[in-house]
């Protein structure tokens, strides 16, 4: 119960930052579904952030070909790497311009697509919001993500874990770092590594070094490995100058926490238990060199492609499965969510992991 309430609040995250008047409104999750479906061969269109990680990247072209395989016109657009939001919002309106019937949105920033939705759902499209929930509006359909509240819990306990194989007992110091603040996932990653982290905290047995243990203080502006870099720079200047000890940091994806190794490395301090996401080729090589301790196998070509069901069920005019009806309340509506398992990995269990991933299995052996 009480892990479910934290998800819902850090799910509110963004939405409460940043729209102030919104809510009069809640609506629950119905149904959705166009009756009597669309055309197999109809446009679908999908709406992409900027590359700011490696499963972005990924995303693009499994949607691409997994679309054209079930018999659907795509269309794929990223938004750019500096004008973000005004670029995905004139992708979407020019999807539904060309009649696209599901929009599929990685949103760039959550609390700015409303009107978007709103002419999409008028047009007669549906919204699924992919990875990212799309907040502060009742204009989406569903959610499709892996359990990213179970993300950050699982960040918080491989954090613990690390830091305890190297010594068995508290208090252990940290530095707690977390995503862009326009993502909602950002909220939703910190809130579950601070379900762990937090009792240990009051106890202080986890002692942040900095004090910084606002999500705000801690944020990372656009996911950005710069901003990172230059965070815990400042924090090795302020908090760790001479032979203070960092014994981990929490980090919220990979390219964060090869940005966070490089600062302590330049700085010439040993490196701490690092957490990460993602898994990333140049991050997956870091475990294995014993460097970055963790990430979390969120499979792409998994969540594209049960993403492609959900639109070939909307197709045949069939409400899509969805396992999760309380958790995502947007600010607006509580979306309906089909929510996929993340995995821990490190180097213990990186070659179980990947056993069936081409690519990041042969950096295993
Ligand atoms: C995704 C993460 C990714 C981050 C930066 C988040 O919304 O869930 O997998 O690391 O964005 O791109």
């Amino acid at each position: 119960m009480r892990t479910s309430l934290t998800k819902v609040l850090a799910v509110g995250f963004v939405a409460a930052l940043v729209a102030s008047g919104c809510g009069s409104e809640r609506r629950e999750s119905g149904s959705t579904a166009p009756e009597k479906g669309f055309a197999a061969d109809a446009l679908i269109g999908v709406a992409l952030p900027s590359k700011t990680s490696e499963n972005w990247v990924l995303a693009g072209d499994l949607f691409t070909n997994g679309l054209k395989d079930a018999g659907f016109q795509s269309d794929v657009q990223y938004a750019g790497a500096s004008t973000t939001v005004a670029d995905q919002q004139a992708q979407i309106t020019a999807m539904i311009t060309k009649g696209a019937k599901v929009i599929v949105i990685g949103a760039t920033d959550a609390a700015q697509l409303s009107t978007q939705v709103a002419q999409a759902k008028q047009s007669g499209a549906v919204v699924v919001a992919y990875d990212r929930l799309i907040t502060n509006t009742p204009d989406v359909d569903y959610y499709i993500a892996f359990d990213n509240f179970k993300v950050g819990q699982l960040q918080g306990q491989a954090l613990l874990d690390g830091m305890k194989s190297r010594k068995a007992t508290g208090p252990w110091t940290v530095e707690l770092f977390s995503g862009s603040p326009d993502d909602n996932n950002s909220g939703v990653f910190f809130n579950g590594a601070m379900d762990v982290l937090k009792p240990l905290i009051d106890r202080g047995e986890v002692v942040v070094g900095s004090g910084q243990t606002d999500v705000k203080q801690t944020a990372t502006q656009g996911w950005k490995a710069e901003n990172a870099q230059s965070r815990m720079d400042s924090l090795l200047n302020s908090t760790y100058a001479g032979d203070k000890t960092l014994d981990g940091v929490l980090s919220p994806n990979d390219t964060l926490a090869r940005a966070i190794i490089t600062s302590i490395k330049g700085a010439g301090k040993p490196i701490p238990i690092v957490t990460g996401q993602d898994s990333e080729v140049e991050s997956v090589k870091s475990i294995m060199a014993g460097e970055q301790y963790s990430t979390i196998n969120k499979d792409t070509r998994k969540l594209v492609a049960e993403t492609v069901n959900m639109v070939k069920t909307l197709q045949a005019g069939n409400q899509p499965t969805v396992n999760d009806t309380k958790s995502y309340d947007n600010g607006v509506k509580v979306v309906p969510a089909y929510l996929l398992p993340p995995i821990i990995v490190t180097k213990a269990n990186a070659a179980e992991a990947y056993a069936d991933d081409p690519k990041l299995s042969p950096l295993t052996k």
